[in-house]
């Protein structure tokens, strides 16, 4: 074959492939077998190894992934990616149908499913996808390209005509629950950490370093808005259609409303409906259908005024307990854990189920052999939220709680202002002990790999691991000579333990396991107190005085150093050379150099951590509470309203996170240029001039 023969066969599978892709991914109606299509990838993939510079950057090919790891770049959207307001009442829905009528009049609503996933911006230039990123702050996000080329569902070419030359298509990439359950299930055997939810894992799978995991995690996205300088029809019905007919997935489900109740209606159906979706949503959002009527709606600084999301209770189930069994985690404390008969529940089969403690079972009389209600939270496990009383059988007892520990049979004990109880057995209770352990371990603790739960049990039975200290006195030889570890697995702990001297001390403080000292908790002691010994010496007035520290955290410390086996482990750790010390924190800047900040709800491009941490880079100081101390509060989402009228009445300055963003990216660097250039990529925000 000559070269250019190659280059037009290079072409013309290139489309082939693109076409079947669009077959079985969007349409669910494939044309070749799964053998056929790989002998065509396969004779494409040889091609472009022989000729990488007609490779094309769309090629089919690259949904395969690579295992290049990539930096994510940040990137300005162009039209700013706005989140929606949310209803959670039909009340609320009218009122929002009545604004908009009366501003307009007679309108069309388009209503749509909600999924729960992440949102995407696609953009398409010529037809071909140039640049995929997810929705950051709203204004700037991370390019993930490469990663969402692997997702077979989005094209990487349109078919068909009359796109626009240049357009943002954007929508919602989910893990449908097939591919999350298959997901979760190899991580269990793996024994890593389970996945809470589909929207979870979808957004973490996205900002995965190689696209070859990506391309594995079986992803898919549906496409619902369109971005672009002039629209090609009024109605956005009728750009929906467009994009499907591109070659776009778009949802079957949608439908065009005229009134109030038939908008009801749709959210009716799917509120029961969705249950046999094979992916997640949470809602229905409803959107005025036309263009114009959009326009003359406008935007509020968050959401469109024009479209409205109406969120759905959570899921429930009804099933039948079967029994309880008692868990004891690292501090003693007891966690009832219910067995339930399996059920679907969101997607998944549930069978086991959290009560919390024992006054939740007397208060909701939870009775074995009831049926109860389960309900999804944010967490892996759901929770029991209700006994059906109308189904319980005749025989059934009030359901007694256990009086010792299921592990080594110490009696239990309340503390006082405690919900739970606990086992006062700390120093010989296995799973305390194990717990503890790992803990220590853990990855946002000191983050020594090779030690998984099972080994540090095997250690435990073997004699060799105590406690956490023993960790750093263990025998490479002894170690290999254990069942199942062997030389390599045993050299790679050690190595791991090595390591972990250098992990700073917030670390450190926070993988000690003292009680309610979490990891923000370890920071803000750390950053107060600089060394450990001055916190195992301060009285619990002191320690009071560190932010966020109240007095229940407090007496946990005291507690904590006033134990002598513990004080024997610290210094054994001690010597073992780990960090006892904070290191000096690098200032970014001086913008906010003795200004003393609240960060206060929930934010769009970061965490309240990330916000706090921020405020310390730039020389600023947290304080949690408003009061005639603080110098501007930093409100993100669902600021308490008690605190934004104290803060009101004192006349504090409220700034949003833009302008905050804003405030401290326009300072003048403390630091080295190069670092600042790398802080800049990711959070640069238009400059809207200093605030003070
Ligand atoms: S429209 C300007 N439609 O919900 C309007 N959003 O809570 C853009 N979402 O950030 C959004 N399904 O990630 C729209 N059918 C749908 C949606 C949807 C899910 C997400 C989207 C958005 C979030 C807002």
């Amino acid at each position: 074959m000559s070269h250019e023969k190659d280059i037009k066969r290079m072409r013309e599978l290139e489309r082939e492939l693109e076409y079947h892709s669009h077959k079985y991914y969007v349409d669910n109606a494939p044309e070749i077998s799964d053998f056929d299509f790989d002998a065509l990838l396969r004779e494409l993939q040889e091609l472009e190894s022989r000729y990488p510079e007609f490779a094309d950057a769309n090629s089919p090919t690259k949904r395969v992934g690579s295992d290049l790891t990539t930096e994510f770049q940040s990137v300005e959207h162009r039209y700013a990616m706005q989140s929606l307001s949310n209803t959670y009442s039909s009340e609320e829905l009218g009122e929002w149908i009545d604004r908009i009528r009366r501003e307009i009049g007679d309108v069309e609503f388009v209503c749509e499913l909600k999924f729960d996933g992440t949102a995407i911006s696609l953009t398409y230039e010529n037809g071909a996808l140039l640049r995929a990123v997810t929705r950051g702050d709203g204004r700037r996000g991370d390019d993930v390209t490469n990663n969402v080329r692997t997702i077979g569902s989005i094209p990487l070419k349109l078919c068909s005509e009359g796109y626009p030359a240049m357009f943002e298509i954007r929508g919602e990439i989910y893990m449908p629950y097939a591919s999350f359950d298959r997901l979760n299930n190899e991580r269990e055997m793996a024994g890593e950490p389970l996945l809470a939810n589909p929207r979870n894992a979808a957004a973490g799978t996205l900002k995965q370093q190689s696209s070859k995991v990506v391309a594995e995690r079986g992803l898919d996205c549906t496409l619902y808005h369109i971005a672009v300088d002039e629209p090609i029809k009024s109605t956005h019905w009728e750009n929906l259609l467009e994009a499907k007919r591109w070659g776009f997935k778009v949802s079957e489900h949608i439908k065009v409303c005229r009134t109030r109740e038939e908008i009801e209606k749709f959210i009716a159906y799917w509120d029961t409906e969705r249950k046999h979706l094979p992916y997640a949503t949470d809602g229905i959002v409803i959107k005025v259908n036309s263009y114009a009527h959009q326009r003359t709606l406008g935007s509020t600084a968050k959401a469109p005024r024009w479209a409205v999301a109406y969120k759905f209770q959570a899921e429930k189930a009804l099933t039948k307990l079967l029994s309880v069994d008692f868990q004891v985690g690292r501090t003693g404390a007891v966690t009832p854990v219910a067995n339930l008969d399996p059920v679907q529940l969101a997607g998944t089969v549930v069978k086991r189920a959290s009560i919390h403690n024992a006054d939740q079972i007397e208060l909701l009389d939870i009775r074995i052999g009831d049926m109860v209600y389960v309900e999804k939270g944010g967490e892996i496990i759901p929770k029991i939220t209700g006994v059906e009383l109308s189904m319980r059988p005749a025989d059934s007892t009030p359901f007694e709680y256990i009086t010792h520990c299921p592990e080594c049979g110490t009696e239990l004990v309340r503390y006082e202002g405690e919900a739970k109880h606990f086992c006062p057995n700390t120093k010989e209770c296995k799973p305390q002990i194990i717990g503890r352990i790992v803990h220590f371990v853990s990855r946002k603790a000191m983050n020594i790999e090779g030690l998984g739960g099972e080994t540090i049990e095997l250690l435990w039975e073997s004699g060799m691991l105590r406690d956490i200290a023993d960790i750093y006195h263990l025998d490479p030889i002894q170690l290999a000579s254990l069942p199942r570890l062997g030389e390599k697995s045993a050299s790679n702990i050690i190595e791991g333990v090595r390591q972990s001297t250098d992990v700073p001390f917030e670390r450190v403080l926070f993988a000690l396991g003292i009680r309610f000292v979490g990891e923000t908790t370890a920071r803000y002691l750390a950053s107060h107190f600089r060394t450990l010994d001055a916190i195992a010496n301060a009285s619990v007035e002191e320690l009071s005085e560190a932010e966020e520290v109240g007095a229940k955290i407090a007496v946990a410390i005291t507690d904590y150093f006033a134990s002598e086996d513990n004080r024997r482990i610290v210094e054994t750790l001690r010597e073992s050379g780990l960090q006892f010390e904070a290191k000096d924190k690098v200032q970014t800047s001086n913008a906010l150099e003795g200004k003393s900040v609240v960060i206060s709800g929930k934010f769009a491009g970061r965490s309240r951590d990330d916000m706090k941490a921020l405020v310390e880079e730039h020389g600023g100081r947290n304080l949690a509470a408003v009061s005639a101390n603080v110098d501007f509060i930093v409100a993100g989402e669902n600021m308490g309203p008690a605190k934004l009228q104290k803060a009101q009445k004192l006349g504090i300055t409220i700034l949003s996170e833009e302008e905050f963003m804003s405030l401290i990216s326009s300072a003048e660097p403390t630091v080295a240029p190069q670092a600042e250039e790398q802080k800049a990529s990711t959070e640069n925000i238009a400059i809207q001039g200093t605030l003070f």
